[in-house]
């Protein structure tokens, strides 16, 4: 006879969980009686629900271990939504646009996961398509518009939205075609099933339009960026179990937005122009025209954000926090995993004291986690 095939959630995953949760929190009472009743549903049903407390730990446990985030000294700190108990997408679009309010907390940025259902024997749970919460259309467009070259065609808004926002047209989605329109939630309930649409009302996409505190030409060149980073396509894996719906977000470190979102080339590719409006001479790399640009771009995210009260970090003190972090687990005996490419932030890396040393080693075994999601 063929062995039987393995169940759905693996009891080892889940040993290990259990074990680590009641140890980290002898209060708890010990693993014992707990273990013998997860494996016993695994038994019964394939799978086991975490318990309130279960999960909200889990969760925090999988940011305490992302080892590309440099913001995890806060990990105590997230706030853990139990929505399990929903799998429709009316349900789940509603509790994102929520997510977004709490999180966004009118500036004073929380940091908020949001658990929706995870995948059961019987049952897959369903995705959100997004990348993140919010984030903004990259429409291709023929024609002389005044975009980024893209393959040939002309491209409005962030290339990194454009294979959502053709997604999005395809299910009926009118768009104005501006460079800063932020994305319908599309929801798929199961594959290959039509995704479901869900515009954002307003009261859900804080943003900030970009000022520079010296030059005045900036405000005219028309860039802002939301205030809410929240990844909606990582599985958040717990004890064995998966929860493919779990949007997570921190608040930015003026980095990402300045150095990469509005910088690389292949996203809103902007440092050419803030060049030419500064008047440097960009006839030669050896100038630095391209990092004096980058400079002042993040100088005006940094003071948009402040000014506008919305949370944001500078890479500085986000540096100095990480190094806090690293020293506090080590005295409770814990390694800080963490990827040094990840870590260190894409201007002025030598200047902040996470680039002068190395750090524990990643294992992508490590859980709880928050891991790529995989195709249906
Ligand atoms: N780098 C991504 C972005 O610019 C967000 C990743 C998460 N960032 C965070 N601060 N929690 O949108």
């Amino acid at each position: 006879m063929p062995p039987p095939p393995p169940p759905f959630t693996d009891p080892d995953q889940a040993t290990d969980f259990i074990r680590q949760f009641h140890h980290e929190r002898p209060a708890a009472g010990g693993p014992g009686p707990r273990l013998r009743a997860v494996l016993d549903e695994i038994d019964r049903t394939g799978s086991y629900r975490h318990t309130p407390a279960e999960l909200t730990y889990g969760a925090k446990l999988a940011w305490r271990n992302a080892a590309r985030c440099i913001g995890r000294l806060y990990w105590r700190s997230l706030v853990v939504r139990d929505l399990r108990h929903l799998t429709e997408p009316d349900d789940i679009a509603a509790e994102c646009f929520e997510h977004l309010r709490l999180a966004g907390n009118g500036g004073r940025i929380r940091p908020v996961v949001s658990v929706f259902a995870p995948d059961r024997p019987d049952r897959p749970a369903a995705r959100i398509l997004n990348q993140q919460l919010v984030r903004y259309a990259g429409h291709r467009v023929g024609g002389d518009v005044d975009g980024g070259d893209v393959d040939g065609e002309d491209l409005v808004g962030d290339p990194a939205g454009a294979a959502l926002t053709a997604r999005a047209r395809e299910l009926g989605w009118k768009c104005a075609e501006d460079r800063f329109e932020v994305l319908p939630l599309l929801i798929q309930q199961r594959p290959g099933e039509r995704p479901v649409r869900y515009e954002h009302p307003d009261d859900t996409t804080l943003e900030v339009p970009l000022l520079h505190p010296d030059h005045a030409w900036f405000a005219d060149l028309g860039l802002r960026w939301y205030a809410v980073p929240a990844i909606s396509d990582m599985t958040l894996e717990i004890g064995g179990v998966r929860y493919p719906t779990a949007p997570f977000n921190g608040w930015y470190m003026g980095t990402e937005i300045g150095a990469r979102n509005l910088a690389d080339a292949d996203r809103y590719d902007m440092l050419g122009t803030v060049a030419e409006r500064l008047g440097l001479d960009t006839s030669s790399d050896r100038t630095l025209w391209r990092d004096r640009a980058l400079i002042e771009l993040n100088v005006a995210v940094l003071h948009s954000f402040q000014e506008a009260g919305v949370t944001i970090a500078d890479h500085h003190t986000e540096s100095e926090r990480f190094l806090k972090h690293v020293a506090q687990e080590a005295r409770l005996g814990r390694p800080t995993p963490a990827d040094w490419s990840w870590i260190v932030p894409p201007v002025s890396g030598g200047l902040t004291p996470v680039y002068h040393r190395y750090y524990d080693p990643v294992d992508p075994a490590l859980r709880p986690a928050f891991v790529p999601r995989e195709a249906w």
